[in-house]
């Protein structure tokens, strides 16, 4: 296949948070498309959507919607993968799949383009897309590590309620509505939908992304951990992390403490060698109190950092504060830019 050709496209998930940035992110990115195939459960299956001009109707997605089509992104839960992403590579396409149904399977990439793009060539039919928490993590250090070497992260974040899907989205907006009218706020979707407790994300913050693993961590920390090594290729990397809900709409930030291999290093050191860095923005001006934050990082494609300090007592750590889009860099426009690697590189055939 060239880059001239044109790709049958299938977007599982279509009506979903993930779904409606894919579509935007197909539009800016140009991937030559010959047909678009939007697919939803039963509930959405006759919804319209416009694409480029064309008005498209959303499909239940089935094992044979995907015949003839040569790329599919999926962003439509684990379960959903699970079934349908091998019914779509049993039919010829590639899947590009948001969820965290085969991130960790040793046959499958796991790729942020900046970071790892060489990794698409291994693919077996199926790309993992990372967490959005660890993609801009790992899309920022990558140059650090290629540069002066990187032994540890600690990292906490401060995640946006969109990460949990579009009715988390709704359930902030219903208890911010409730709280100014002086209501009760009613919580049954965060901090993790399925659980058996809920409770308020208006005007609060919840330690608890996903659920508790026997070690005491919830699965989103250690998706942050175990997705970090895989991304990096360093098994011996010393990561740990904290994930923290907040009540707002868009984008994830993130306080990151990081040890170098590098001694004497000094911020600005770690500053140019970020400044330098593809898709990177540095925003770090104390002086004039120029930083990053969730609001100014919505809708852009890029990951921002700010606050880069050296740390007080170790010479080899350095702290730094990482915004972006957890719904575009984090999911969305990474997922179109493997796609693009893959076109690109003509990786899209074994
Ligand atoms: N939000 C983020 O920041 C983010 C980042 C990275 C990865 N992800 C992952 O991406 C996935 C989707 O997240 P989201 O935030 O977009 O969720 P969402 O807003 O709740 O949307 C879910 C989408 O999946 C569809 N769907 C649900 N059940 C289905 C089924 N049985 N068959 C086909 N389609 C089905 C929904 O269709 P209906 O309209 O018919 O319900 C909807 O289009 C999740 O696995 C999530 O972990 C999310």
């Amino acid at each position: 296949m060239t880059s001239l050709q044109k790709y049958n496209v299938a977007v599982v998930g279509a009506t979903g948070a993930v779904g409606e940035k894919i579509l935007d992110s197909l539009n800016n990115k140009q991937i030559p498309i010959n047909q678009l195939l939007l697919l939803s459960s039963k509930r959405s299956a006759g919804t319209e959507i416009e694409f480029q001009g064309t008005t498209y109707t959303v499909q239940e997605a089935k094992p044979e919607s995907f015949e003839g089509i040569d790329i599919a992104f999926f962003s439509a839960g684990g379960s959903v993968s699970k079934k349908l992403a091998p019914e779509a590579v049993k039919r010829g396409a590639v899947v590009i799949d948001n969820t965290s149904a085969f991130r960790m399977d040793p046959e499958v990439p796991l790729v942020v383009p900046e970071v790892n793009a060489q990794d698409i060539k291994n693919h077996n039919g199926i790309i993992a897309n990372p967490n959005c928490s660890t993609i801009q993590m790992v899309a920022a250090l990558q140059p650090l590590k290629e540069k002066y070497g990187l032994s540890r992260i600690v990292v906490s974040t401060y995640q946006a309620v969109s990460g949990a899907g579009n009715e988390a989205v709704d359930e902030l907006r219903d208890q911010a509505k409730a709280f100014l009218n002086g209501e009760e706020m009613e919580s049954n979707i965060l901090p993790v939908s399925g659980e058996e407790n809920h409770y308020p994300i208006a005007f609060n913050a919840l330690p608890q992304i996903d659920v508790f693993q026997d070690n005491g961590y919830t699965f989103e920390e250690m998706k942050m951990i175990n997705e970090t090594k895989k991304i990096m290729h360093d098994e011996s990397m010393k990561v740990a992390a904290t994930c923290v809900r907040l009540p707002f709409f868009t984008s994830h930030a993130e306080s990151v403490y990081i040890e170098v291999d590098t001694e004497g290093l000094t911020a600005a050191d770690v500053k140019e060698a970020l400044s330098k860095a593809p898709g990177i923005v540095l925003q770090d001006d104390p002086n004039n109190q120029v930083y990053p934050t969730p609001l100014t990082a919505e809708g852009k494609t890029d990951v921002f950092v700010g606050r880069v300090r050296k740390d007080l007592d170790n010479d080899k750590g350095f702290h730094l504060w990482i915004v972006s889009d957890n719904l575009l860099k984090g999911a969305a426009w990474n997922s179109v830019q493997i796609a693009e690697a893959t076109i690109q590189n003509n990786w899209l055939k074994k």
